[in-house]
């Protein structure tokens, strides 16, 4: 059934889907939020900001050339509009392109490289929900999208490295909050959840015990519909409708709807509703983002240029 809810703030819900952890769920995770918000009645654009491209791959969208992705707009400034793509699934999609794995070896030590998503996103019409399918990995495209989201969702993977990935990503939040002047919004979200494993069942203890209510109460099961459901180009909901995977999903969108994580409209025109926050409407000074980049760059050992540290 189709939720609406009423939207008192009017403005849009960015979330990001990161963790710098690679293979969580990230991409299944924006995939098919962005596939229930559609149905829902909703018009998300999908960021896509792995040069890995898998979620472009799996929209069926062909990039022309590399200034059709969302690499012209670090290249040249285009507006997202004209890097907008329309995709089966029925959201639309800024695509991916393998040269944006050298956004930080070009244009990592430029001003305001960092807040160029943000900036290009306040530029769009506003009442719009936006999903930012995240690389596994710190940077410019990583950082740059923390500054743009409203909240962020962090997939973690029921496996033994996952309280690590969870404290490296709490560590990278923290690290950026003296310049968002906040504590950005998270959800932690555990994915590829088997409760027979004896792992799963302790990862969820732990991950519950350190981030209480920031952890989604909705478990996203090990299923192998939303394995294979990228594999024919759809989500979850087209390919499998009736199988668990789908049903976790579609449990985590009522349950971010619930906390206001995620709000949608009456109309079902527009989405989602700017999560409040203390920063709200703060404009983020280019130097500030620059020195927040180097704050998280000596805090977590990132070399400039370079991909994740461990
Ligand atoms: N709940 C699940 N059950 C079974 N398989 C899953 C589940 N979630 C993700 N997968 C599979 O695990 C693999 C990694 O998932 P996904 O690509 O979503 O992770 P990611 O965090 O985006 O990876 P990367 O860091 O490389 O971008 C994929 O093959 C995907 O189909
Ligand atoms: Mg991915």
């Amino acid at each position: 059934m189709v939720q609406r809810l009423i939207i008192l703030g009017g403005q849009v819900a960015r979330i990001a889907v990161f963790n710098q952890k690679g293979g969580v769920g990230k991409t299944t995770t924006t995939l098919n939020l962005a596939g229930l918000l559609a149905r829902r009645g909703a018009d998300p654009l999908v960021i896509d900001l792995d040069p890995q491209a898998h979620l472009t791959r799996v929209s069926g969208v062909a990039v022309p050339r590399p200034e059709a992705s969302l690499y012209g707009l670090y290249a040249h400034g285009t507006p997202l509009a004209v890097l907008t793509f329309p995709t089966r699934n029925g959201w639309k999609l800024v695509p991916s392109h393998i040269e944006l794995s050298k956004i930080d070896t070009r244009f990592g030590k430029g001003h305001g490289v960092l807040g160029r998503l943000d900036t290009a996103l306040n530029r769009e019409p506003p009442g719009r929900a936006v999903l930012m399918d995240v690389c596994p990995m710190l940077g410019v495209l990583s950082l740059g999208s923390v500054f743009a989201a409203d909240g962020v969702i962090v997939p973690i993977s029921s496996d033994y490295l996952a309280m690590h990935g969870a404290m490296q990503m709490e560590r990278t939040l923290k690290a950026l909050e003296p310049v968002l002047k906040k504590r950005v919004p998270r959800r932690y979200l555990i994915t590829r959840y088997d409760g027979r494993r004896r792992m799963s069942v302790d990862v969820e203890r732990q991950l519950r015990e350190r981030y209480g209510d920031e952890v989604c109460a909705t478990r996203i099961a090990e299923n192998v519909s939303l394995a294979e459901s990228p594999g024919s180009n759809r989500d979850v909901f087209e390919h499998a409708p009736d199988s668990r995977g789908a049903k976790h999903y579609m449990d985590l969108l009522d349950e971010l709807l619930a906390a206001d994580f995620i709000r949608l409209p009456e109309n079902g025109t527009a989405t989602a509703a700017r999560i409040p926050s203390p920063a709200a409407g703060t404009t983020l000074q280019q130097q500030n983002i620059v020195r927040a980049a180097a704050a998280v760059a000596a805090g977590l050992r990132l070399v400039h240029g370079g991909r994740k540290s461990g």
